[in-house]
């Protein structure tokens, strides 16, 4: 499949079917974080991979993960992250999505579904897994076997603002 073809097939996943993920296909997964870009090639992220069953119980308690069998928890390391001189505007967070991302469309073209989830209690997945102050858990990406039905890869055309709103050229329209 190509890159259009799989950005366009992959969808939000919210139903998993129990099977575990294989270690060649979380490695390969990892593999995709490894190489995403970061500002300044700082690298300030770090991912947790929950797979057994204490650590799912306790991202359980922030957040709903669908019964996947499989989290990574994307925290940014904001001792390590680029800041632009001009505004003090740090990319940690943008850096931990890019590799977020990385991840979730690498997971869909091994054949497996995913949901990204942001909606979950910082805190308690601070304080569950001690996590140091500088580290800040950003993305959980969940993933596991769809138990959806697949959703169409012609979706966009509603599911999506039309092209002609999301880009302007030259100038903003
Ligand atoms: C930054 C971000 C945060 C999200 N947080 C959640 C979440 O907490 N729970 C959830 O079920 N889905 C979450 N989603 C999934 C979106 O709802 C989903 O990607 C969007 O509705 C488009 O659907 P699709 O992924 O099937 O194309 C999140 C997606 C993104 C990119």
């Amino acid at each position: 499949m190509n890159f259009l073809n799989i950005a366009k097939s992959r969808y939000s996943v919210r139903n998993y079917n129990g099977k575990k993920v294989e270690e060649d296909k979380l490695n390969k997964i990892l593999e995709a974080a490894h190489v995403a870009p970061t500002a300044a090639n700082l690298q300030p992220v770090h991912l947790i991979v929950v797979q057994e069953e204490p650590g799912l119980a306790k991202i359980n308690k922030a957040a709903n993960i669908y019964k996947a069998p499989l989290a990574i928890i994307v925290c940014s390391d904001h001792s390590k992250a680029w800041t632009r001189p001009f505004d003090n505007k740090q990319t940690a967070d943008i850096d931990a999505s890019i590799i977020t991302d990385h991840m979730m469309l690498a997971a869909f073209e091994l054949g497996l579904g995913t949901v990204w989830v942001c909606y979950f209690k910082p805190d308690v997945i601070k304080n569950e897994f001690d996590l140091p102050d500088d580290l800040e858990p950003v993305n959980i990406l969940v993933i596991g076997y769809s138990d959806d039905e697949p959703a169409s890869p012609e979706r966009h055309a509603i599911q999506r603002i039309p092209l002609s709103e999301l880009v302007s050229y030259e100038k903003l329209a």
